[in-house]
């Protein structure tokens, strides 16, 4: 049987092989809103749908198509990966973690994830960035669940202490004083949450909430890699105001925010 390891490394080989890039140094998934944004990093060398690669699932959100940009930022060998697929599209954890697996296997030792998210702390307003410091994964699941990784893949029971690298943060707030830092729960979704939740989350230490990157992020660490997470608060959590939630709100407030993570991105990727 193919192991989710070996079908990261197909797909690798077969994007070195699309894009002409023998290696990366950085991969850079893109969330809801942070695909216009990252524009502003210069014109890709390839475009390769992910379609085209083994193992990946073609996305089903808006907002989301199956990407994988290629390009050279000031010697810096950067993806962008766009079309990432979550849980609540019922996927399995291996197919959600498979794009940051095979961007490791292609070289990149440093991941940014980057996601919208609900803002549980009434101070930090939407269209505001947050370095993640921590995560709370609350989806009851691991991307090490199952086999036992193959040689020479690490040990399951990987030290998560350090999971959002001190160094990409330091770095990040030294090019971006005017980000704050949170703690991201990880939720399965596709619901938002209940005003009742969000203060149980609070409680927890919780700053910011969403649907994504905490897998992603557990694999990237079990793969030895750098990560740095990025949440977009696109808009208040459920009974931090009154205000309703939908799923509009977090694509637009993406947009409006395009700009400013534009700016941000080119100031991080040569930083890091
Ligand atoms: N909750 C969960 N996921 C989200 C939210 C939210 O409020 N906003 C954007 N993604």
């Amino acid at each position: 049987m193919t192991t989710p390891y070996a079908l990261a490394e197909r797909a690798a080989a077969e994007l070195r092989e699309a894009s002409g890039f023998d290696r990366y140094d950085l991969a850079i998934v893109l969330g809801s809103g942070w695909r216009e944004g990252a524009v502003a990093l210069g014109e890709p060398v390839s475009d390769v749908a992910t379609t085209d690669l083994s193992g990946f699932l073609a996305p089903t959100v808006a907002g989301h198509s199956g990407r994988i940009l290629s390009l050279d930022f000031e010697g810096v060998r950067v993806a962008l990966v766009s079309g990432r697929v979550h849980l609540y599209e019922g996927h399995r954890v291996d197919q959600v973690v498979h794009p940051v697996r095979t961007l490791i296997a292609a070289g990149a030792r440093r991941v940014v994830l980057t996601n919208a998210c609900g803002g549980i702390d009434p101070d930090v307003a939407p269209g505001s960035v947050v370095v993640i410091r921590d995560h709370l994964n609350l989806t009851a699941t691991s991307p090490l669940e199952g086999e036992a990784p193959p040689e020479p893949y690490g040990s399951r029971f990987v030290d998560l202490t350090d999971l959002y690298s001190a160094r990409l943060r330091r770095a990040a707030l030294a090019v971006a004083p005017e980000l704050t830092e949170g703690v991201y729960a990880g939720l399965r979704g596709p619901h938002y949450e209940t005003p009742a939740e969000i203060a149980m989350l609070k409680t927890m230490g919780a700053t910011l909430v969403g649907m994504s990157t905490v897998l992603e992020a557990i694999a990237a660490r079990h793969l030895g890699a750098e990560v740095l997470g990025l949440g977009l608060v696109t808009n208040f959590a459920a009974g931090v105001t009154p205000a309703h939630l939908n799923h509009l709100e977090v694509l637009e407030t993406g947009l409006a925010s395009a700009a400013a993570l534009g700016s941000l991105l080119t100031r991080l990727v040569s930083a890091l």
